[in-house]
Order: structure tokens, then C-alpha cells, then sequence
């Protein structure tokens, strides 16, 4: 029953994230989740689901005018694709590849991302190695399509991706490589002898064998090139455009030789793909309706796009605290879109809200980070956690944006006993519990308006 409301609940979410903006994966449903039989795997993903809270950043070609990452270059007739003026297609692809003479983030700063992310309270960072489109945010060998050949080439960090990976390591997060299978510059996916009407190769893999070997070569070597060391130890292999399987580029193969080497217990996310390489489910820009007993994690936009795009429509702090409180009472983790810009930068409108967050998190972090869900995990807006061995609950409160605070938090269930404390300032708090299982705690005069949390023991 749960898992077939958490099925439907995501159904609906992804038509009206659809609407908001891009092509939305699918959550696999709850039967296809496989659990892995590698213990080094399992022990990382039981590491992974305390972590809680991680940035997902999308960097690209796109980010230079400020458009949807990849898809325009997609002739699919859609209205989250949206083109250029009347540029015809073939004129508005050639556009679309010249943007790698322009990209040029003369002012990339890594260690601004990673110290904004970590004063944000993120713990874990995934990055576009390749999206969609092929350009490459790392120094492949087997294309000139990447950020190191371009005017970028002779800047020392023309490698964006191990400088990212870098920089976040310094600060101890987990790594994340995103990659798309896909890849609509690679001539052995969308050959230019033909037109390319849709995002799935356009060509018959039975007429022309060769040219989807080659793909599948290409692919996997660039896998390889991310896996080689060059760019460290990784925690995570998370693998866009499920529209192409892990099978068909060899992904099992590429995971024993990793795993078995320099990427022990890595992680691998084939988003979309049921069974033993979807190691963890990726419902997309919502959070499924129920708690769900397997590794999951939501990707949620910090505005409304992957991308940096101009004038973006910013989620709050609050907002974004009441995601966090929501996916983790139900048992998953929150993995926040943010777009630095062309010149290499996060910018001001989003720093400040990601400092904010992390300001509530230091406070009140206790109710997140390596908590576990317990079954009656909702009322209203309060998101009910718990610590490892169970002996203390934790209520994290989320009024809307813009209420007053009221002077009284009121739940159903999770009886309280003896001493209950606001997380921030571990002030005491008083509270009583009626017949009928309905908790009502005091909050003390001036507590600010906006999430808290509070600490209690159960009944
Ligand atoms: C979707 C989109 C892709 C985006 C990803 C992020 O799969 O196709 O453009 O990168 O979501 O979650």
C-alpha cells in the first residue's frame, strides 16, 4: 500500500515539475529496488544516508547564456524546450556549439563553492562531469569538446573537475561524478548523416553496429578517464539519460574494475534503472508521499532551473529547511540544484540563501544529520526524526513561509516524556499531552519566526 501511494504521489509530482521546467526522470518503483550484495557498497550507502544534505551543480555550455541545460539542442516540441528567436534548428545547434568558444570562467572558484556549500551544511557534492549536450567539464583524451580545450585551455585550472572534486574533498564532503550516457555530440550517437528528431541515437544499432560499438567505446573510456585516479577517489557514480541503460555501455564491468580498485564501495546511481546498479532511487524536483524503506534521495532546484539561468526564482531558506525536514523524516536525502555562472561564480542571490540554511543547520542540525526515520514521522507541518538507537525524537517544525509564529506547537502521536528542549539554545520547554495523544508545547516568548526544532524523549 505505501509503496503504491509513494508511486502515485511521484507520478504526480513529476507531471507538475514538468510543467515547471524539464524532462523529468521517472522514480523507479519500490519493487525494483535491488540491495546491493557488496558490503564495502552497503557500508558507504549506510555513510551516505546520514550525510542528509548534498549540492548537485550543473555547469556547462548552457551556463554562458543562461539557458535549460542541454535540451534545446533537442528537436523534441515540448514547452519546457525553448529555442532562440526562429533560429532554425540545424542554424540553432551550430549556436549552440559555438557556445564552446565562449566559455571562459576566467573567475572559477572552487574553494568559493566549497566553502559556500559547506557553511551551508552540505556534506556531500555532485558535478556535471558531461551532461547531455558532451562538452566535457573535464580533460578528456578522446574529444577536443571540453573545457580544457577551449579558451580556457591554458588556465591552471582548465581541468574543472578535479579542481572541483578537489576543493570539495578539502572540506570533507563525498564526491559525486553526474555523467550522461547520452551524448548528442559524439558523432557515434547522433550521426550527422541524419537528422537528429529526439534525444535517443538516430540511428538503427542494427545497420550500423560499428558506429554503436564506437559509442559504447567512447563512453565507457570516458568513464574511465573519470575513474582513472586522475580525479581522486569517488563516492558516487550518478548516471543521467535513462533513455540509454548502464547495460549498454557496460556498466557492470566498469563498476567491478572500479570497486575492485581504486573506488572501493563506489556508489553507482543508474537514475531511472531498476535493479543492482541503481544503488539509490532519485525521485526528481519533489519528494515522494511516504516514507520509503530503501536509499533514496530527492533532487529538488534551489530556483527553478539545473543551471544558472538570469533573474532566478530563488527558494527561501525556510523553503528549502522545510525540504530538508520533509525528506529526511521520510527517510531520504536532499540533494539541492544550484548553477554557478559562466564566469565561475555562485552568486550573491544564492550564497546568501545557502548560508542561511547553514546557519539553521548549525543550530539545529542535531534533528537532520544521521538521524533515522520513525513511523510516525508527520503531522501538519511537523516532521518528526529520531537518533540512531531510537531513545530520542526529534520534532522539526516548518510554518509557512511568512507566519507568525504561534505560541503553541500542537501534534497527534510521539508522546513526549520528561524533559523537552528547543535544539536552539536548549531552552526547556513546556508542554502537556491529553487524553486523546494530543501534544501541546509552550514556545517561549520571541522565538523568531521559521523552522526549529525541537528535542524530546518518547513515551
Ligand atoms: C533530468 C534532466 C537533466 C538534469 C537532471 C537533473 O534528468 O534530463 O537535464 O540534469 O534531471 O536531475
Amino acid at each position: 500500500m505505501a509503496a503504491a501511494g509513494a508511486i502515485m504521489a511521484t507520478a504526480a509530482m513529476t507531471a507538475e515539475a514538468q510543467q515547471v521546467q524539464g524532462f523529468v526522470h521517472q522514480q523507479s518503483d519500490a519493487s525494483g529496488y535491488e540491495w546491493p550484495t557488496d558490503t564495502a557498497v552497503i557500508n558507504k550507502l549506510d555513510q551516505w544516508r546520514d550525510l542528509k544534505f548534498g549540492v548537485l551543480f550543473h555547469w556547462g555550455l548552457y551556463s554562458v547564456p543562461g539557458i535549460v541545460e542541454s535540451w534545446s539542442i533537442c528537436s523534441e516540441d515540448v514547452d519546457w524546450i525553448s529555442r532562440k528567436g526562429n533560429m532554425p534548428y540545424e542554424e540553432y545547434k551550430k549556436w549552440y556549439w559555438s557556445l564552446a568558444d565562449s566559455l571562459n570562467p576566467t573567475q572559477f572558484d572552487p574553494a568559493q563553492w566549497a566553502d559556500i556549500m559547506a557553511d551551508a551544511g552540505m556534506r556531500y557534492a555532485i558535478f556535471t562531469t558531461k551532461h547531455h549536450d558532451g562538452f566535457c567539464m573535464f580533460d578528456s583524451r578522446l574529444t577536443d569538446f571540453s573545457i580544457a580545450k577551449g579558451p580556457f585551455a591554458g588556465n591552471e585550472k582548465s581541468d574543472v573537475t578535479r579542481h572541483v572534486f578537489d576543493a570539495f574533498r578539502d572540506k570533507g564532503f563525498s564526491i559525486g561524478a553526474y555523467f550522461s550516457k547520452p551524448d548528442w555530440h559524439t558523432e557515434w550517437f547522433w550521426n550527422p548523416e541524419f537528422a537528429t528528431p529526439n534525444r535517443h541515437i538516430n540511428y538503427k544499432k542494427e545497420r550500423h553496429p560499428d558506429w554503436w560499438k564506437r559509442y559504447q567505446d567512447f563512453t565507457a573510456g570516458q568513464l574511465g578517464e573519470l575513474l582513472s585516479g586522475r580525479y581522486g577517489r569517488l563516492d558516487i557514480l550518478w548516471l543521467d539519460g535513462g533513455w540509454i541503460k548502464g547495460d549498454d555501455i557496460g556498466l557492470d564491468s566498469i563498476l567491478l574494475e572500479a570497486r575492485s580498485g581504486r573506488h572501493p564501495g563506489l556508489i553507482s546511481v543508474d537514475r531511472s534503472i531498476r535493479g543492482r546498479n541503481e544503488n539509490y532511487q532519485t525521485p526528481e524536483r519533489g519528494i515522494p508521499e511516504k516514507q520509503l524503506s530503501y536509499p533514496w534521495e530527492s533532487c529538488i532546484t534551489l530556483s527553478n532551473d539545473w543551471g544558472w539561468v538570469p533573474d532566478a526564482p530563488y527558494k527561501s531558506p525556510e523553503k528549502v529547511i522545510a525540504l530538508l525536514a520533509e525528506t529526511t523524516a521520510k527517510g531520504g536525502c536532499l540533494l539541492l540544484g544550484v548553477g554557478p555562472t559562466a564566469e565561475g561564480l555562485i552568486e550573491p542571490e544564492a550564497e546568501w540563501r545557502l548560508r542561511a540554511v547553514g546557519e539553521w543547520l548549525r543550530r539545529n542540525g542535531e534533528a537532520i544529520y544521521s538521524t533515522v526515520t520513525t513511523p510516525i514521522y508527520n503531522d501538519g507541518n511537523v516532521w518528526f526524526t529520531a537518533s540512531k538507537d531510537g531513545s530520542t525524537l526529534y520534532a522539526i517544525v516548518t510554518p509557512a513561509e511568512g507566519e507568525a509564529m504561534p505560541r503553541q506547537i500542537t501534534w497527534n502521536g510521539n508522546e513526549p516524556k520528561g524533559r523537552m528542549t528547543l535544539l536552539d539554545g536548549r531552552r526547556k520547554l513546556s508542554y502537556s499531552t491529553d487524553r486523546n495523544g494530543v501534544t501541546r508545547v509552550n514556545l517561549p516568548k520571541g522565538v523568531k519566526a521559521g523552522p526549529l526544532a525541537i528535542k524530546f524523549r518518547k513515551r
